[in-house]
């Protein structure tokens, strides 16, 4: 169960993705700053400066990922930039309508929520669309630290390349467990790693097969 567990890393201690980014901190505290001339009414005021200032806390909330908060550099660069264009030209119309203004940050926030969890699924399914073990780099929305995504993909094209990956598989967690535990895993047969119980299988389901041996 250890190895399980670290193999599916950590989600605890959420912080929010965007908080990651080198222009957050200018550009949201730009935008608090800013909220007090934004709508004619004064209740929206508030209401405003507490969605800015819980943003990336209620970001983390509202991802529901069943998989770590991990995303490449490359995709947190788009989701940022994307979302500090919205509220830019947001923040370029002068005063607005009681209720608009509030209203218009939670449409932007739920687009942020959509684009990150778009970007972290489809990294990962990329990721599996390996033949073998394959790693990619990331940046961990927990703690904003570099780290790393670890799969193991399905899409091998003939039972030698099959064969092959699952060595490496092997490999992996055996260097993994001796690390830890000091001990090596001996490897029997593997029923769940042979076809037909290969189409869906993630690095999480094919560790958790070689624990029950
Ligand atoms: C941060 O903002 C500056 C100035 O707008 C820009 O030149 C730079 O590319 C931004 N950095 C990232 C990582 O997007
Ligand atoms: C950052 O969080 C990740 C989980 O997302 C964890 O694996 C890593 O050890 C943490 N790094 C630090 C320095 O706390
Ligand atoms: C693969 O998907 C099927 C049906 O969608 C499911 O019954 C099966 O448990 C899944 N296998 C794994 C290893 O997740």
């Amino acid at each position: 169960m250890a190895l399980l567990l670290c193999l599916s890393l950590t989600v605890a201690l959420a912080r929010g993705c965007l908080h990651c980014h080198s222009n957050f901190s200018d550009k949201f505290n730009f935008y608090r700053d800013h909220v007090n001339l934004k709508s004619w009414w004064v209740g929206d005021i508030p209401v405003s400066g507490s969605l800015l200032t819980d943003w990336s806390q209620d970001t983390m909330n509202e991802l529901h990922l069943a998989i770590p908060a991990e995303i490449t550099r490359e995709k947190l660069d788009q989701v940022a930039n994307a979302v500090y264009q919205k509220m830019d030209v947001l923040y370029q119309g002068k005063m607005y309508f009681p209720g608009y203004f509030p209203n218009e940050l939670r449409n932007i926030f739920r687009e942020q929520v959509r684009l990150i969890q778009n970007a972290i699924i489809e990294s990962r399914i990329d990721c599996q669309r390996h033949c073998g073990v394959f790693q990619y780099q990331t940046i961990s929305c927990s703690n904003c630290t570099d780290s790393h995504v670890v799969c193991f993909g399905y899409n091998c094209e003939s039972s030698a390349q099959w064969e092959m990956a699952v060595q490496g598989l092997l490999r992996y967690i055996n260097i993994w467990h001796k690390q830890n535990t000091k001990t090596s895993l001996v490897s029997p047969s593997f029923t769940c790693l042979e076809p037909p119980n290969l189409a869906n299988l993630t690095l999480e389901d094919a560790s958790e097969c070689l624990m029950q041996h």
